[in-house]
Parts: C-alpha cells; structure tokens; sequence
C-alpha cells in the first residue's frame, strides 16, 4: 500500500492504495468520484478519460501512484468550465448520449477538441474522437454538439474560453496536436502489505483479510482466513471431505461427487447481483503441507456470465488445539456480471462469506457429521448480508472522516 496525493477538482485528496490501482479505480473507490467511468478498462473505449494537469488521459492505465502531486480534473469538477457549460448544452439540444456510459470521457475528449482546434471540421472532429467509443453507437449527435460549439466560438468568440486556449497553449505547445506528453514521476516499488484498512468486517471467528486487489492476468483476489478451537489435523480432515465443505459454504450445494472431483452449484444473490453458477470443481491437495486449492469454474444460465475460481486454503497450528486456515480466493467473471466483480462492496461481501464459511465450520467440527443429524446446507440471508456488509461500509466511511 501506498499514500497517493493528488488534487483532485481543486481539492486535496489523499488515501492508501494499492501501489497498482489505477487512476480510475482510486477517482471511483477511493475518492468516491464515480461519475469516471470505466468501460475496457486496457485504455482503447476512452470512456474512463480525465484531465491530468489539463491534458485528457486513460485513468485505466494510469497508475494512481504514478499521478502523485497532479492535478486531476473529472466530470465532477467542470461546473464553473466555460467550455463544458457549452459542450453540455450541446450535448442536451443534439441528443449526444443514449445511456451515458461513454459521456463522461467523450466531454473531456470534446473540451480538449475545443481548446486545441478551433478551426477543426468534421473529419477532423471525427478523427480527434476516435479513440472515445459509444456503445449506443450515438456518434452523429456527439460530433453534430461539438462541431456547434466551435461554430458557436468562432462567430462569436468567448473571452473566458480564449483565456483557456492560451493557457492550453502555453501548456501543452503552439501545435494543435499534443506535443509535449504527460510525463510520470517515478515511484518506488514497496511490498503490499496486509493493511489494518481492510479491517474484518465480520467479527468472530477471527476474519482478517489483506486488501482485495487484481492478480495480473488471472483476476481478483482476495485474502482472509479464520481461527478455529481444533487441532490441524482434525480441521485438516473436515477441509479435505468435499460434502461437508460444501455445507459450510453458504449457496453451495453438491450434486454429484466423486472423489476429489465434484459437480454442483453456487447461489449468489447480493443487491443487485444474483446468481446461481452450475458448474465442476476439483481439490488438488497437499495433505503434508495441509495445504489445498479447490479449483472450479461455473456458468451463470440467466446471465451467461461465467467464473472461475480458485480457493486455496492452508492450515496453520497455532497450538495444539487451535488452528488457523489461510484462504485466498483467486476468481474472475466474464459476461454482464463482470462489472460487479471489484467493487468495494463485492469484495466486503466476499470477506464477510470467508467470516460466515469460519463460523459454519466451526460449528460443524462441534457437531461432527456421523453423530447425530446429519449435516444440513448452512443457512443464508442475502438481505441481512447485503445490509450488514453496507453498514460496515459506511462506517468505516465516516470513520475516514472524508
Ligand atoms: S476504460 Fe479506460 S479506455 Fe476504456
Ligand atoms: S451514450 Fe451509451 S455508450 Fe455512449
């Protein structure tokens, strides 16, 4: 983790982050600016385009860190912008946004068409906002509102606008393409470090978790773990029998199991988010090190939207008779779920199903399966979970006093 500083529409902001969240996740999560958007999240859809020291930039491939001390401008801090009070306008009388998704970035891209070419025609403007993509395909009406302000500015020039584009020029060269790119400082790398910011949001038993963040390539991942009154051995025995996993994992259920292999499914259903993934998985086991990692991917019929996961958990005896289990859960989603898959409240969620997973485990290795009922699925209360999880949020909000 790292103190990233900026100034954001005028005002200083400053928070811990990952050394390698990006821009748009620090604006969105940190900062909670969310009217930044982020769409490709590779840097080719423009829609997550804000100003770096006046310059319009990708947030989704931009380090937060690398942006130490600049200046940032978002779609939040336009209000007293003569430019963007015209752009908006236009945008409105030319139907220039569908769902809006991409207007965010296309107005910082048009602002900047403004201030830098005030003579541009339309294959010019075309070109300039080429690299800001409208899914809802509204491009006649975005280029229709830009072309109209510079008409706009050119019969009747604005002296507050004319005051930007010398201010423009002086910044960024005389030429009306961009001459002088935005150079990064530098920063030094540090080890991430299991952070008291991502405090457990769960209470007993025991639910550190690291912070969440984006294993390059593979997904989101996230670490926590519980403490559980049993010697290794014994929770050892419980973590490696696949059905009575299955029944502490709450939305879990078994279909089918063979050996170390099973077949099932997982219901999910968080605010908005709900899904039920029908899929397989297998447990690769290291009995010696105590060690597992349960490997399954899944697809969601409603939605289509598929995951993998990864859950590793490893055993650690604190003493004879307590143990800890470090897990860390690897996963990614494709399709329309995917967008839910590293907002803050989905990875509280996750920690707080790490918390629950330890308390039903707990309580199973008190009642162990054989001796008595047999075990039944845990329960789960989607509502209680979703309003629990939002509570400890936005406590831990106000308690960072921003
Ligand atoms: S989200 Fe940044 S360019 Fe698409
Ligand atoms: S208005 Fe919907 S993406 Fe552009």
């Amino acid at each position: 983790m790292v103190q990233v500083t900026l100034e954001v529409n005028g005002k200083r902001v400053s928070h811990e982050a990952p050394a390698r969240m990006h821009l748009g996740d620090f604006l969105r999560d940190q900062a909670r600016l969310t009217g930044t958007h982020l769409g490709c999240e590779h840097g080719v859809c423009g829609a997550c385009t804000v100003l770096v020291d006046g310059a319009p930039v990708r947030s989704c491939i931009s380090f937060a860190v690398a942006c130490e001390g600049r200046q940032v401008t978002t779609i939040e801090g336009y209000d007293a912008d003569p430019v963007m009070q015209r752009l908006r306008a236009a945008f409105t009388k030319h139907h220039a946004l569908q769902c809006g998704y991409c207007t965010p970035g296309m107005l910082a891209t048009s602002r900047d068409i403004v201030l830098r070419l005030p003579d541009a025609d339309e294959s010019r403007v075309r070109v300039e906002l080429s690299g800001n993509l409208c899914r809802c395909t509204g491009y006649m009406g975005i280029v229709a509102a830009v072309m109209s302000v510079l008409a706009d500015l050119r019969a009747q020039p604005d002296d507050a606008v004319q005051a930007l584009r010398a201010a423009q020029l002086q910044g960024h060269g005389a030429a009306p393409v961009m001459e002088k790119p935005v150079v990064f400082a530098g920063f030094t790398p540090t080890m991430a470090a299991p952070a008291a910011e991502g405090a457990p949001v769960a209470a007993a038993p025991e639910a550190a978790a690291a912070p969440a963040g984006k294993k390059e390539g593979r997904g989101s991942q996230i670490d926590g773990g519980f403490q559980v009154p049993f010697p290794a051995d014994q929770v050892w025995a419980f973590m490696v029998d696949l059905p009575a996993l299955a029944s502490c994992l709450p939305g879990a259920s078994i279909e089918s199991h063979e050996g170390d292999r099973v077949k099932g499914k997982v219901a999910i259903k968080f605010g908005p988010m709900a899904a039920a993934f029908n899929g397989a998985a297998r447990l690769e086991r290291d009995d010696a090190a105590m060690r597992a990692v349960f490997r399954g991917a899944g697809q969601d019929s409603l939605s289509q939207s598929r995951a993998n996961g990864d859950i590793t958990y490893q055993l650690e005896a604190l003493s004879p008779t307590e143990t800890r289990v470090n897990v860390n859960l690897l996963y990614s989603l494709q399709g329309p779920l995917a967008q839910f898959s590293r907002s803050g409240l989905v990875q509280d969620f996750v920690r707080r199903m790490i918390a629950d997973f330890g308390n039903n485990v707990t309580a199973r290795l008190r009642q162990p399966a054989g001796q008595g009922e047999p075990l039944a699925q845990a329960s789960f209360n989607p509502t209680a979970m979703f309003f629990s999880v939002l509570w400890a949020r936005i406590k831990r909000w106000f308690r960072r006093g921003d």
